[in-house]
């Protein structure tokens, strides 16, 4: 038996107890970040889904307030489902939710504040004439959901998506309205790629090409790129594109084709689902919740009294550099929590070397570590000493496994005995076609002496430019859950993990390196991460 509050995190949003899943409508009104959640008031397993609300001033910091919207009418009676906030022209931020009914049907359904005076929004009030939108011809009633932020055309009309799907093609609806409550059916779709499956939570939303600022939904100039990112029920993946929105056709289009939307990019290769994005004002930036779910079974979560957490906010803004990808990184306010940090020079790693961050211990950390990129100049290729790339794919053998440029990386939440450890790290190859190609991985296979937790492998490439002499990684651990942004956030991985010896003052932090090569770490800083008490009102 595992005490319940063993993996509870301590500074990630997580309810006060029982079962969450997607972020819905965040938003920042008069004065507070809002966010609204799937949520089960009832128990740790999915159902009776409700909208859970809490507010903060700093997204870290968080107050529960009663649940916004509950399942009281024949259309949400099975469940108030995901949707987003779209603040009216007056200021006046309303929500366009799925309703599921006991049917199985799923409908679009607007929601206003009750009071829109009370910053807090405590009050929300159903429209009358909900539904507002059905399933169209040729949908399926049970593949109709999750409305995105709407965003005004160049006429002056409202535009939204709603996801959906065609036999196997994954798409996004696009409907026109006057109103933002009588919704209309446009011919085209904003974009659909075959073989994806159902999209869930679509958002899409404009970023600048030059600065890291964020842009309102609203934007639409032919100077900035459109992000269109889908959940696949089928992959449970967030996978998105990077691409241009067609004002005047109305339709978003991938810069490369063969990296769409669902075949391509992915905001995390570890645990991260149903995300969705809001731009915030008071700090002029594009903030992405993403919900992130167990690794333990549902029996655990039965005994434990609750399921998921929410993963950091994060900023996110175009890579100005690789031009390809999005950066993400920790929302700023996350350094409030830092208190004592170690820091440490010029590691040199040796071949099969393991060293101990003394000082920084705990379940609670802030790492922050640049590596030098190893020196492949002096690998000389001939065929014994060639890597493989092709064959490496983080999970054969996972941190164990020995190649000349990998792994090397951390290992965090580690018993002193190592009896459980969870290994981020790099691995640097040569592949077939000639080319130096870096991946990073999260191996969680010794992350548990628990049986019954999945263990699998993450990892993928991350791109480093030849002006790039270094890898970075910054890494967010709480109690049962590691976040790793790569690369200055090119590239992430989220994975939830179970320690029951590394926790707490037992739980270490150490740099590994199984490469038949040294490495050399030029600087690692930790801080321990204070707790946030979250409050009820
Ligand atoms: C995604 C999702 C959504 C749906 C909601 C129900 O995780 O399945 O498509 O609206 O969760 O809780």
């Amino acid at each position: 038996e595992v005490a319940s509050y063993l993996h509870r995190t301590s500074f990630h949003f997580q309810p006060e107890k029982n079962w969450m899943n997607d972020p819905n409508g965040p938003m920042y009104y008069k004065g507070y970040y809002h966010f609204f959640y799937q949520y089960n008031p009832n128990g740790a397993v999915w159902g009776d889904i409700v909208w859970g609300h809490a507010v903060s001033t700093d997204l870290i910091h968080w107050l529960y307030l009663d649940i916004a919207l509950v399942p009281d009418q024949w259309y949400d009676a099975y469940g108030v489902w995901s949707g987003s906030v779209t603040l009216r022209e007056d200021g006046v931020p309303i929500i366009i939710y799925t309703g599921a009914s006991n049917a199985g049907e799923q409908t679009q359904n607007v929601a206003y504040p009750g009071d829109p005076s009370d910053p807090l929004l405590r009050r929300w009030v159903k429209d009358q004439e909900n539904p507002i939108l059905r399933s169209p011809p040729g949908i399926n009633i049970k593949d109709f959901r999750d409305p995105t932020t709407a965003w005004k055309d160049v006429d002056g009309n409202w535009l939204m998506t709603v996801g959906a799907k065609k036999q196997k093609t994954g798409l996004a609806l696009l409907y026109k309205s006057v109103d933002l409550k009588h919704w209309e059916l446009q011919e085209n779709v904003l974009h659909s790629v075959e073989s994806t499956g159902m999209w869930e939570c679509v958002d899409f939303f404009p970023v600048a090409v030059q600065g890291h600022h964020g842009l309102e939904t609203y934007t639409a100039a032919p100077t900035v790129k459109y992000v269109l990112k889908a959940s696949l029920d089928d992959t449970r993946h967030d996978h998105y594109a990077l691409g241009s929105y067609n004002v005047m056709s109305k339709t978003f289009h991938p810069d490369d084709p063969t990296r769409d939307t669902g075949i391509g990019l992915r905001y995390d290769y570890g645990k991260f689902y149903a995300s969705k994005s809001f731009f915030d004002p008071a700090q002029q930036r594009r903030i992405l919740w993403g919900w992130v779910n167990e690794s333990d079974s549902e029996v655990a979560d039965i005994a434990k009294g609750w399921s998921s957490v929410q993963a950091i906010p994060r900023t996110v803004f175009y890579d100005d550099k690789t031009k390809n990808n999005l950066i993400q990184v920790p929302v700023e306010e996350v350094k409030e929590l830092r208190g004592a940090r170690v820091s440490e020079r010029d590691v040199k790693l040796v071949p099969g070397g393991l060293v101990q961050v003394k000082g920084a211990s705990g379940g609670q950390l802030d790492i922050e570590v640049v590596f030098d990129y190893p020196n492949i100049t002096k690998l000389s290729l001939d065929g014994g000493q060639m890597d493989d790339g092709d064959h490496f794919d983080c999970s054969q053998g996972g941190a164990a496994h020995r190649g000349v440029f990998g792994p090397f990386g951390l290992l965090v939440l580690a018993d002193e005995n190592f009896q459980e450890r969870t290994a981020v790290f790099f691995y640097v190859s040569y592949s077939k076609e000639g080319k130096w190609r870096t991946r990073f991985c999260s191996d969680q296979t010794r992350s548990s002496l628990l049986p019954d937790v999945d263990t699998t492998v993450y990892g993928s490439f991350v791109e480093v430019l030849p002006s790039e002499d270094f890898l970075s990684l910054r890494v967010l651990v709480d109690r049962s859950i590691v976040e790793s942004f790569v690369q200055g956030g090119r590239m992430v991985i989220t994975s939830r993990v179970y320690p029951t010896m590394a926790t707490d003052q037992a739980a270490h932090l150490y740099l590994f390196n199984n490469a038949t090569t040294s490495i050399n770490v030029r600087n690692i800083d930790a801080w321990q991460m204070h707790s946030v008490p979250m409050h009820a009102i």
